[in-house]
């Protein structure tokens, strides 16, 4: 199985593309790629910059990624309660492509985190309203509230029951692969 996964973030530090390694970090048998949202940075979306000089081919080259999968692992970074620019633009690009839905009818691992004590709940909660008519099948949903007390790069969620959260999620994931 190929699974591609990416931080909904084009922070260099992003939080979320930790959350998304370490939830891959459970799919090791499987070949994983995780991107980075700045290999994809294009124009603003504009219908007047479509019409002058069409998509971008980053925008193709993105979803020729996704094409390429089996399982997306997502986590959204929440910016004013919403989509960070940097992933809402690729959303909008991808989408402009005629004759596919944006996230390709792929099985989602849907996540966020933040600093915060909500873990990104309002942007998990758009999204997992949106995939769905956006081509994304989502499969498990999981927000992380506090990133800071809760997670260590190198550990992964060091919080006992919000680990178990996320591996029981996992496990549901997996068992859509192999009923
Ligand atoms: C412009 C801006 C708006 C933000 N808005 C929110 C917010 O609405 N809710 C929240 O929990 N955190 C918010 N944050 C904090 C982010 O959750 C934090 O920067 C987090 O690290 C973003 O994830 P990332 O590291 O993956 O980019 C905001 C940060 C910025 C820069």
């Amino acid at each position: 199985m190929r699974i591609l996964g990416f931080g909904g973030s084009n922070s260099s530090k992003s939080i979320n593309r930790e959350l998304v390694r370490f939830a891959a970090s459970y799919f090791q048998e499987h070949e994983v790629e995780i991107l980075d949202l700045n290999d994809y940075e294009m124009p603003i979306y504009k219908m007047d910059r479509e019409r002058d000089n069409g998509i971008p081919q980053l925008a193709f080259d993105f979803a020729r990624k996704i094409d390429g999968c089996d399982l997306l692992i997502v986590s959204l970074a929440e910016n004013n309660g919403a989509y960070s620019a940097a992933f809402k633009n690729i959303f909008d690009w991808v989408s402009r492509i005629v004759g596919r839905k944006a996230f390709g009818e792929k099985p989602m691992l849907l996540m966020a985190t933040s600093p915060g004590s909500r873990g990104g709940a309002s942007v998990l909660e758009i999204a997992k309203t949106r995939m769905p008519r956006s081509g994304g099948n989502v499969l498990e949903t999981f927000s992380l509230p506090n990133f800071n007390e809760n997670f260590e790069v190198g550990k992964g969620i060091t919080n006992a029951e919000f680990r178990m959260q996320l591996e029981d999620k996992i496990k549901s994931v997996k068992a859509h692969f192999n009923p």
